[in-house]
């Protein structure tokens, strides 16, 4: 039998509540295929964790990591760590080291799901961005001078090479064109007069090798704005890591809210690891009380079916959220709902065991 390692970071806040209930529905899928099974691994890493060994991860955490086939990854952060300590030290750090250089992040709106605008279609809100997820705005590069003096000066580099623009507009195009869509970048060439005019040059170079793929290119602002009046407008999109992060809370927003907005962090290669996580965070306000709506983590355990090849059962994963959101009995708290995190895991669950 087939087995997949994947190791799984619960982290903190919400995200432990929420990963289990990833992990019921993944293993519920393994048991009903009785092919493959899943061999999850736990590791404490965390703020917690951070607390008590002054690290977000163990020292060689990273070649611990290597040898899974995926990673599952609830939320990290927490009031006491520093954000950019808990960001930058674990979960950009695995980004980074594993040159997870695309993240994926649909943004469709499913059936059952609360539609947000009016004289807006369910159909018109189907989007997948793929965003750059290692270098650009995000790149760490920069400098804090005179710290704490008068004079003080801090600068925040982004960096885009040829390389690193080129292969994630590539991917983009790659999708689009496997899925007969169109492709739309967005950037901001008018201000940024070096990284984004050098962004379009690269989609426009990139482009002439898929003439059957139709293109759209947008200024960030325009694009936001164009989100909400016109979103059928956008199919597939790609973007660089800062414009990525802030469009796809924009896009959660469209499509039933932060409690489903899934991502995925690809090693395209396979060379290492890709991770697997819900967008939002630990959500501090309501950790411990078993309200967290674990559909966003649900969703990235159906990119995860989907990048081990069984795309079928991404699809039927997919289909039992459909299904939940359409029957609206068992839904937590930020959907109108009085259900559990359990609770809804258990009907996904039950969901799925009928679909299949
Ligand atoms: P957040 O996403 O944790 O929470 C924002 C709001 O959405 C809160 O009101 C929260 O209760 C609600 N929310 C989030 N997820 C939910 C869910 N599954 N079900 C129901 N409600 C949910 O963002 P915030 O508050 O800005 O950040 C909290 C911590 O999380 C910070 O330490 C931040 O650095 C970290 N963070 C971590 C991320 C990650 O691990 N990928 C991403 C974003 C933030
Ligand atoms: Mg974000």
């Amino acid at each position: 039998m087939k087995q997949f390692k994947v190791a799984v970071i619960a982290g903190d806040g919400i995200g432990p509540e929420v990963i289990n209930e990833g992990v019921k529905v993944l293993n519920k899928v393994a048991e009903l295929d009785s092919g493959f099974q899943f061999d999850f691994t736990y590791f404490p890493w965390g703020s917690e964790f951070y607390a008590k060994n002054g690290k977000m991860m163990d020292d060689n955490g990273i070649e611990q990591l290597k040898e899974f086939d995926a990673i599952y990854l609830g939320a990290v952060g927490f009031p006491g760590v520093p954000d950019h300590i808990s960001l930058w030290d674990l979960l950009l750090k695995i980004r980074k080291n594993f040159d997870q250089y695309v993240n994926i992040r649909p943004v469709k709106l499913l059936k059952g799901a609360q539609l947000p605008l009016v004289d807006v279609k369910r159909e018109d809100i189907n989007m997948l961005f793929i965003r750059e997820n290692s270098e650009g705005e995000y790149s760490g590069a920069g400098e804090w001078l005179f710290k704490g003096k008068e004079h003080e000066v801090v600068l925040q580099n982004s960096v885009f090479s040829r390389k690193g623009t080129e292969r994630i507009i590539r991917y983009a195009f790659e999708t689009a064109k496997k899925e007969g869509r169109t492709l739309t970048s967005i950037s901001k060439a008018n201000a940024l007069n070096y990284s984004m005019v050098f962004w379009d040059q690269v989609f426009d170079e990139v482009s002439l090798e898929y003439p059957e793929v139709e293109t759209a290119s947008y200024l960030v602002d325009a694009a936001a704005m164009l989100m909400i009046k016109d979103p059928k407008r956008f199919e597939v999109v790609v973007t660089s890591n800062l414009f990525g992060d802030i469009l796809t809370d924009l896009g959660a927003a469209l499509a039933g809210g932060i409690g489903l907005a899934a991502g995925a962090n690809i090693n395209p290669e396979r060379n290492y690891p890709s991770m697997f996580e819900p967008i939002h965070g630990s959500a501090p306000d309501i950790a411990g009380k078993g309200i967290a709506n674990p559909l966003a983590t649900i969703w990235s355990a159906s990119q995860m079916l989907d990048f081990f090849g069984y795309e079928m059962y991404g699809k039927v994963v997919l289909e039992a959220i459909e299904q939940l959101l359409l029957e609206g009995d068992v839904l937590t708290s930020d959907m109108k709902g009085t259900g559990s995190t359990s609770e809804v895991g258990d009907r996904v669950t039950e969901i799925i065991k009928y679909i299949m």
